[in-house]
C-alpha cells in the first residue's frame, strides 16, 4: 500500500460525506479519480460504502462535463455510495467563472448556485446519517 493511497483512505474514512469535484476526460472519469476510487475499493470495510456523496463537474467547454456524471455514478454505485442525484452541478465555461490561481469563484451567479447546492447536500447527508 503506497503512503499516498493509505493517507487518502484514512482521510475518506474520517469524513461524513464526499463532495467530488472533477473534470471530464474523454466523456468519462479522469484516470486519477478512477485510480483513487479503485484504491478505496480494495479496503475492507470499504470506506465509501453508505457514504453520502455529490458530484460537481467542471469544464472549460459548453457542457460543463455533463457526461462524466453517468460513468462516475456507475462506479460509485458499485461501492454502495449514496449519491445525491439532484440538483445536478455542471459548471460550463469555467475559465470565465473560476480563478484557479486564487482558488476562487469569480462569477457571483455561480457562487450563489454552488452555495445553494452545498446547503441541499448538507441536508441530504444529514438525513442519511440519521437513517
Ligand atoms: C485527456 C483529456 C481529456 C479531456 N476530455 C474532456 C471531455 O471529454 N470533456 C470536457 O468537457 N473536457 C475535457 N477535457 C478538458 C478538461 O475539462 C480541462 O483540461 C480541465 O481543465 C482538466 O483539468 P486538469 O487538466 O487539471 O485535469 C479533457 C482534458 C484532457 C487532458
Amino acid at each position: 500500500m503506497p503512503d499516498s493511497a493509505a493517507a487518502m483512505i484514512s482521510a475518506v474514512e474520517g469524513v461524513d460525506a464526499l463532495l467530488i469535484v472533477t473534470p471530464e476526460y474523454n466523456w468519462s472519469i479522469p484516470g486519477g479519480l478512477k485510480n483513487a476510487i479503485d484504491w478505496l475499493s480494495r479496503v475492507n470495510p470499504n470506506p465509501l460504502a453508505r457514504k453520502p456523496a455529490a458530484i460537481w463537474s467542471v469544464s472549460p467547454g459548453l457542457l460543463g462535463g455533463a457526461r462524466v456524471h453517468e460513468s462516475l455514478r456507475q462506479t460509485l454505485h458499485c461501492q454502495e455510495v449514496i449519491i445525491m442525484a439532484k440538483p445536478e452541478v455542471q459548471i460550463a465555461g469555467a475559465k470565465g467563472k473560476v480563478d484557479v490561481e486564487a482558488g476562487q469563484i469569480t462569477n457571483t451567479e455561480t457562487e450563489t448556485f454552488l452555495r445553494g447546492h452545498l446547503s441541499a447536500f448538507q441536508a441530504f447527508s444529514q438525513s442519511w446519517r440519521r437513517a
